[in-house]
């Protein structure tokens, strides 16, 4: 490190520090500092001292927010919760402090959960034992998993196997994990089977099946997609959507034409980050059981949604759902969720595509399953072998999941930062339709052929909106002046713009890089900011 970037790393330590209840002697000598306790290697409990910082952080909440109930509006409130749970938006930091508005890629990490990273990775670095790094496990595998079900509506259980959800890196590896695994387990059989996709899935679950068909010799039918037509209100045909949806008629219109009786697996992006459109999963898992019944594997990516919506999972019929804690739900980085139901028993099609050991260093075989007869955990704990995983990182899904379930801040629950991202929602398609006319000169008499994002229907959208640049400016050039010229982090992806907004940002976030957005185009425009210089796409 040299002098002047090991300046800056320190000044941003210490503007984490001071910003925080915590001290600065948290970076010394992290249990002391924080909980008041002694630190004395192989007698003194970790969980214990996690739990005195919760209580703590639980106290200092009740005192400050109970009379902040936090309706959607109410911008002053929201503003005190960003202003105590996020970081300083400071200049004290290694890099100038840059405004995310950009949840459905990644967001900064709520203060408490960045403080757990980094005190356990002190504790981490003084010691690696077993005993205690078994503490760390039951503090992220019983107590994070059942807050992590009481915040998605499954209801808290003891979380000692049988589990119904696995940490995982990312979505990225929930998807694989869980497709492969219905593929390996036969569940899936391509010679007679079909899954149904959506052109709008991430690529880990839309292009992820078009190589599993190519590079396996699938035959042709294997796999249905279910086409968008792009800034549209009709559908061209009976298996497209359109991108602005009159009713959710098409949609479902859609998933009929699609599936037929050897559809097995439906794999739906609940929320698509690339034309932003949330699917009505209540209608669409309705219409699917209705007419294809249980044996239909029913898998919503939720990257897009965990974090956003309400979940409520023990009231909605899906089987599985892969989601990150990196983007909506502002925990910490490269932490992934796993979730599959146990009732119906749909685990059991799953056939894991790691044979590995959990975060007790224990095998399948150490819980009573035998290798050699290829038993395996009948529910989803089979996906929690996944050798080391970062401790620091998982136990600090923990207190990401006490803080959505208002545990911090004693009045958030899903439903207020639901109803707090529509709202935002609803803010940015009203900046957008101020802005946009400055620079489309028809923008008025046609959004929906500007905005890929459903506009007519709120109820078929959250707060990720994509959409045009003028012609001749290219948007990723516009990202990076809007990065560079004001300060904030948007998207350029599939030659749109995206803006996704969540609970760290305000109104005047949304007002304000929506002119940012404005202002370097004009400039673009006039030839004052130059264009083609970031030609790379970000999902
Ligand atoms: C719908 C969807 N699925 C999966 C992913 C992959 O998520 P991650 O990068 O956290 O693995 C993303 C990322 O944006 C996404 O939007």
């Amino acid at each position: 490190m040299n002098g002047i970037t090991r300046r800056r790393f320190l000044g941003y330590i210490a503007g984490l520090a001071s910003a925080s209840s915590v001290p600065l002697t948290l970076l010394s000598d992290p249990r002391q500092a924080i909980a008041g306790v002694a630190y004395n290697p192989g007698s003194s409990s970790v969980l214990k001292d996690i739990e005195d910082m919760i209580n703590q952080w639980s106290m200092e909440g009740a005192q400050r927010f109970a009379g902040d109930k936090l309706e959607p509006s109410n911008e002053l409130q929201w503003q005190r919760l960003i202003d105590f749970y996020f970081p300083p938006r400071d200049k004290t930091g290694p890099v100038p402090y840059c405004t995310s508005v950009n949840a459905a890629n990644l967001c900064p990490s709520l203060r408490y959960v960045d403080e757990m990273v980094q005190w356990v990775d002190n504790v981490l670095a003084r010691d690696i034992s077993f005993p205690l790094r078994g503490e760390l496990a039951t503090a992220s595998q019983a107590y994070a998993t059942d807050a992590i079900k009481t915040w998605i509506g499954q209801g808290a259980s003891t979380c000692a196997p049988p589990c119904l959800m696995a940490l995982t890196r990312n979505t990225t590896e929930g998807n694989n994990i869980l497709n492969n695994g219905l593929v390996d387990s036969g569940y899936f059989n391509p010679s007679q089977d079909n899954v149904v996709v959506w052109d709008q899935n991430h690529p880990t679950n839309f292009q992820a099946w078009k190589y599993r068909k190519a590079t396996k010799k699938w035959d042709d039918g294997s796999v249905r997609i279910i086409g968008t037509d792009l800034f549209a209100q009709q559908p061209s045909s009976n298996m497209r959507i359109p991108s602005d949806p009159q009713s959710i008629d098409p949609i479902i219109k859609a998933l009929d034409t699609a599936m037929d009786k050897h559809t097995r697996v439906v794999s739906l992006s609940w929320q698509s980050n690339e034309c932003g459109m949330l699917l009505p999963m209540g209608d669409v898992v309705e219409f699917i059981r209705k007419k294809y019944g249980n044996n239909v594997h029913i898998h919503a990516d939720s990257a897009q949604t965990f974090g956003v919506l309400d979940l409520k999972l023990g009231g909605l019929d899906v089987d599985s759902i892969a989601g990150s804690f990196h983007k909506w739900p502002c925990g910490p980085k490269m932490v992934g969720l796993l979730y599959m139901r146990a009732d119906n028993s749909p685990a059991e099609r799953f056939l894991p595509n790691n044979w590995g050991y959990d975060e007790y260093i224990k095998t399948p075989e150490d819980y009573g399953y035998d290798a050699a007869k290829g038993e395996i955990d009948a529910d989803a704990k089979r996906f929690s072998y996944l050798g080391q995983q970062n401790d620091a990182t998982l136990v600090s899904t923990w207190i990401t999941a006490l803080f959505h379930t208002g545990r911090f801040h004693p009045n958030v629950n899903p439903k207020v930062i639901e109803n707090r991202i529509a709202h935002l929602g609803n803010l940015t398609k009203d900046a957008l339709y101020a802005g946009l006319p400055q620079v489309i000169k028809d923008f008025k008499e046609r959004p929906y052929y500007y905005i890929a994002t459903p506009t007519t229907h709120a109820s078929l959208r959250s707060s990720v909106f994509l959409f045009k640049t003028p012609p001749g400016i290219d948007p990723g050039s516009v990202m990076q002046h809007v990065y560079t010229e004001h300060g904030y982090a948007i998207a350029a992806l599939a030659g749109l713009l995206r803006i996704a907004p969540t609970i760290n940002n305000t109104k005047t976030d949304i007002d304000n890089v929506v002119k940012a957005v404005i202002d370097v185009i004009k400039k673009m425009q006039k030839g004052k900011l130059p264009k083609n210089i970031h030609q790379r796409s970000y999902a």
